[in-house]
């Protein structure tokens, strides 16, 4: 299915072309939806832009275009506004077809991406024997709905976790629970994450404290990279011991991922540093073999450059990434990377992805993305913390927003004298829970900072989960009281818009197509939060006004079929974002 605004913009370019000769072709036509409908469904812009190279007054090239508009089939005759905005305004009868072809294709009018690409999203990517903390929450709800995205539009996509599984930590903690707990070296289930967490903290205590602990940590990572036993065995019992923990946390979430973490890359690592040797990029600085890179500059404005090997001849975060942009490219064939990571590590990106490309690593057309995000903050603005002010676990945060969900529905059940099981219970809260914190994270703006809150997100009105989640179970409330089984629908059922409010539900649902592709690109999942309640609000109005159940024929069926299409958009809706839907709630 072809979107509209696909369609016109072929229109605008013949007729720019025959209006004003073939150098005109490929002129974007500023095609935008209009605000209000009362000017019709959208509005071309280009007039004016145009009037400065062609010496004309907008108004009559908006008239020139229009005289060799062929849009008969789609629009009523288009109309010049103002100084020069041609107003365009669908057909009844076109709005109604592109209903019906879209009720009846499964992808609900999106069109799969004509060159489907090999995508890497990295996304989640906590570290071992620390906690997932909530911006670890973060680009794992981002990164998993990008990824859902971008299969959805037919892109092969690879889910990567690059957990941090490597580096000088490991050396202290083994050194530490050798002394105090060394049977968690031997059996990793012996300690639980959370222990781990611990240990972690007074081993870094004792390594900022005492020499001689330095020195022994210092030897276990030497240990650690030349692969001795003890120290391998150790450091795969801590990564086992981490990985439980997080992958409970991936299930609770329904997130698909695949582990491959910085010690993938630690034998690519001296190829790194021998390759930008032999290309004359690598410089010594202070006993480190550095790059430098354009745009950094330190304290006192002296050119910063990022360090590639240390002084003791440790490599870093920066060479993982590095070795991780080669490996990608060669060997996954990746066309597209996105690194769902939050802002803070902007700069690091910058010139990891500055390094790769003077090396000439990155091929034209392969396409490297930081896709940032903010950090989230308690509702007094500040850093998101415990009543206590420890980090929150998220086991915790995910326990309260589900038992808080559960409270709510146990209200209601009651007020509405229902009968439930306990199941159904547990099954909504979780599903309510769930999907109302990983909405309100998705429904900001992921570039923004944003306030965490329970009651916000849990709240039936506004932008919200469980406002979603109610407009879906509405129409399957429709179909239980009128005994309507949506599939079954006379075949030759059509949808006739009448009311004003039918007419404002079905614009909106044919934008999806639109919208869809325009989160695969530009990677902003809150456009399709935003969509979403735009069109909750629209079904709620339509049906706050029209009967349906009580309608007559053939407008009871019609408006069957517009309750149907909505929900189903709700539910593809949801589901690109990583939430699952309720019959009932
Ligand atoms: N483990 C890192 C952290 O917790 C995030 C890794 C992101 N991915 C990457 N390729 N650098 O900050």
């Amino acid at each position: 299915m072809k979107s509209t605004l696909a369609q016109l913009t072929v229109q605008f370019d013949q007729a720019l072309v025959a209006a004003f000769g073939p150098e005109l072709a490929g002129t974007d036509p500023m095609l935008v939806p209009t605000t209000n409908p009362k000017f019709g469904d959208y509005q071309a812009n280009l007039a004016m832009s145009l009037a400065k190279p062609l010496k004309q007054k907008p108004r009559d090239i908006a008239t020139q275009i229009i005289e060799n508009l062929d849009v008969s089939d789609l629009c009523e005759p288009p109309e010049v506004a103002g100084p020069g905005f041609i107003n365009l305004r669908l057909k009844t009868q076109y709005l109604e077809d592109q209903l019906r072809a879209m009720q009846a294709d499964p992808r609900l009018g999106v069109a799969p991406a004509e060159q489907p690409q090999k995508v890497i999203v990295d996304f989640s990517s906590p570290n071992i024997a620390k906690e997932m903390h909530v911006g670890h929450l973060r680009s794992t709800i981002i990164g998993d709905s990008i990824a859902r995205v971008q299969e959805f539009m037919g892109h092969d996509v690879l889910r990567i976790n690059h957990v941090g599984d490597w580096g000088t930590q490991f050396g202290m903690l083994i050194t530490h629970l050798k002394e105090v707990c060394p049977k968690a070296l031997e059996v990793g289930s012996s300690v639980d994450i959370g222990d781990l967490v611990t240990f972690y903290k007074q081993a870094k205590k004792r390594f900022d404290e005492d020499d001689a602990f330095k020195t022994r940590s210092r030897e276990a990572v030497v240990d650690l990279q030349s692969g001795e036993d003890t120290a391998t065995k150790a450091w795969k019992a801590l990564c086992e011991q981490s990985r439980k923990a997080f992958q409970t946390l991936y299930d609770r979430l329904d997130i698909d991922i695949q582990e491959r973490g910085e010690s993938f890359y630690n034998p690519l690592l001296a190829n790194v540093v021998k390759d930008l040797e032999a290309q004359g990029l690598l410089v010594e600085d202070q006993g480190a073999k550095v790059v430098f890179v354009e745009g950094f500059t330190n304290k006192d404005g002296d050119p910063q450059p990022l360090i590639i090997q240390k002084t003791d001849g440790g490599y870093n975060y920066a060479t993982t990434d590095l070795a991780a942009i080669r490996y990608r490219i060669q060997q996954d064939g990746a066309d597209r990377v996105l690194y769902v990571v939050d802002a803070g590590q902007s700069n690091h990106f910058t010139q990891v992805f500055q390094v790769a490309a003077k090396a000439s690593w990155i091929p034209s057309g392969i396409e490297l993305t930081h896709v940032p995000f903010g950090v989230v903050q308690g509702e007094d603005g500040k850093k998101f913390k415990t009543r206590a002010g420890d980090t929150v676990r998220l086991k915790d945060l995910l326990d309260e927003a589900v038992s808080r969900a559960r409270a709510d529905l146990e209200n209601r059940i009651q007020a509405e004298e229902r009968q439930e099981t306990e199941a159904f219970i547990q099954n909504a809260a979780e599903v309510v829970g769930i999907g109302a914190v990983k909405y309100a994270d998705l429904s900001h703006n992921r570039t923004s900072n944003y306030i965490f809150s329970f009651d916000k997100m849990l709240a039936l009105q506004g932008n919200t989960a469980p406002y979603m989640l109610y407009a879906y179970v509405r129409v399957q409330g429709i179909s239980r009281k009128g005994d309507i089984d949506f599939d079954h629908l006379p075949a030759e059922a059509r949808i006739h818009l009448e009311d004003e409010t039918e007419f404002a539900l079905a614009r909106h649902l044919l934008q999806l197509g639109q919208l869809v592709e325009e989160v695969a690109r530009d990677l902003y999942p809150n456009y399709l939060c935003q969509y979403l309640f735009e069109l909750s609000q629209k079904f709620n109005q339509f049906y706050d006004r029209c009967s349906v159940l009580q309608a007559a024929e053939p407008q009871r069926t019609s408006r069957l079929l517009l309750c149907d299409l909505t929900a189903k958009t709700i539910k593809l809706g949801l589901s690109l974002l990583g939430i699952r839907v309720l019959e009932r709630m």
